[in-house]
């Protein structure tokens, strides 16, 4: 795979504990997996000297409070391993979820940070291809490579996953981290570090919409000319929508309970926008999108929404659940059937998906003038989860060091960065 590093599966071998990852449906998770490594002691970030370890900062989030941890150990790179120094890291629904304890596969305390931007320092025994000095992204699941479905390519659903930045024992929004150097994916010169944040977030929402094509065959190539539907426009459904119409969707309509989502969605390409809290949202959705949806995506995942995509699909249609369902749902089964409707469930991302993103961001097809609303210094990060959390932004940023933004000839709208 093009940009990432080679991996030695030595590194694995101690990996005992399995892991559920942090965003995605876990709810069928036994809760004994719920048990995590404990945050990072000297011992276990392999401390680079015994005498006089490094120091840096590090962020870890309690239950009561994000504390800003200054003289933590610098860990050391293992074998198989890179040490990165973080630049920007996004915060994401699973880390204010998290924060304030209503993530149940994120055992708090924790070290957040799994959007992250950073550069190579240095690199432990056995890695070949990554050097110090390079800017890289990390692709921040963790799999066990040995599982049947590591064995098969599907390692987003690794049966012994865990998760960089959601419980594992390092994130990203600390001074350096260690990680596994395979988990690495270079990025181009023209892509710069606030874009480049984005990498993360939009695999998922690419990972979704190639799902949703496969329906029709052939990945993103089903999109083109296909009318689609985004529920919740939240920053995946705002991303959901992006890459539908990077893709040649030929209408993309999106509902979302509150007016400036939907003031946004219009505003990034969206045909029509629809208020899901009207009595007839399917209705008007169908009007809008004047046929039968043949994807809709559900960013929400609770039942009025479930009720509405198996409604909006119609015959044959794709229902793509991206959104982490917090509790049992039901759906009109015999309509599913009746009708051949696909639910297809959509868990992180693959590589390519990242090799997706990446094109796309260098594309302009999402630029991250329209998405990051917010960059708040590490100093701040407990206004940075503040604001995350507020429902009024879409992307907020942490900034670790001095994260280049976007030229303004390519983004002109740039300016409102970093003033949240
Ligand atoms: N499948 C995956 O791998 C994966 C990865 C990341 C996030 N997620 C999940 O995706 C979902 C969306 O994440 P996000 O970061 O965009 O969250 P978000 O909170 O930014 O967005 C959710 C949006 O849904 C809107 N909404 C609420 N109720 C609605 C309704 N009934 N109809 C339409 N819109 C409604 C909200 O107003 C908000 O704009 C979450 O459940 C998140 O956990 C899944
Ligand atoms: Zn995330
Ligand atoms: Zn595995």
């Amino acid at each position: 795979m093009d940009g990432r590093f080679s991996r030695d599966e030595a590194i694995w071998q101690d990996v005992i504990v399995p892991w559920v990852l942090c965003l995605q449906a876990f709810q069928t998770a036994p809760r004994g997996m719920m048990m995590g490594r404990p945050l990072g002691t000297a011992e276990e970030v392999h401390m680079t000297g015994p005498a006089a370890p490094r120091l840096m900062r590090r962020v870890v989030v309690h239950a009561d409070r994000i504390e800003i941890v200054t003289d933590a150990p610098v860990p050391s790179p293992r074998p198989g391993e890179a040490l990165v120094r973080s630049v920007v890291t996004g915060v994401c629904g699973s880390d204010t979820h998290a924060a304030h304890g209503r993530h149940p596969f994120i055992p708090i305390p924790y070290h957040p940070g799994h959007e992250v931007v950073g550069v190579v320092e240095q690199v432990g025994p056995g890695v070949t291809g990554a050097e110090a000095g390079r800017r890289v992204t990390v692709e921040p699941d963790l799999p066990c490579w040995t599982c049947k479905m590591c064995a098969t390519g599907r390692q987003n659903l690794c049966e012994n996953l865990r998760f960089f930045g959601c419980g594992w024992e390092q994130g990203g929004m600390a001074d350096l981290f260690t990680v596994p150097a395979d988990r690495l994916h270079v990025l181009p010169d023209d892509l710069d570090d606030t874009t480049a944040a984005l990498v993360e977030p939009l695999s998922t929402p690419v990972h979704a919409v190639r799902l949703g094509g496969d329906a029709f065959g052939c990945g993103l190539d089903g999109i083109r000319g296909r009318s689609a539907v985004v529920l919740g426009a939240g920053t995946i459904g705002l991303l959901v929508l992006a890459v539908l119409k990077a893709r040649g969707a030929e209408t993309v309509v999106v509902t979302d309970v509150q007016a400036a989502k939907r003031d946004k969605a219009v505003s990034l390409g969206a045909d029509a926008a629809v208020d899901a809290a009207a009595g007839d949202v399917a209705d008007q959705v169908r009007a809008a999108l004047g046929q039968s949806a043949d994807i809709v995506v559900d960013c929400v995942a609770i039942e009025p929404t479930m009720r509405q995509a198996v409604a909006l699909a119609g015959k044959g249609g794709t229902v793509v659940v991206v959104g982490v369902p917090a509790a049992e749902v039901t759906i009109p089964l015999a309509i599913v059937q009746d009708q051949q409707i696909r639910i297809q469930g959509s868990a992180t991302y693959l590589p390519g998906d990242y090799d997706e993103s990446i094109r796309l961001l260098q594309a302009g097809a999402v630029r991250a003038a329209d998405i990051v609303t917010a960059v708040r210094p590490l100093e701040q990060v407990a206004e940075a989860f503040d604001l995350a959390a507020s429902g009024e932004h879409i992307k907020v940023l942490v900034s670790i060091g001095e994260p280049s933004v976007p030229a303004p000839a390519q983004d002109t709208t740039a300016p409102s960065l970093g003033n949240g």
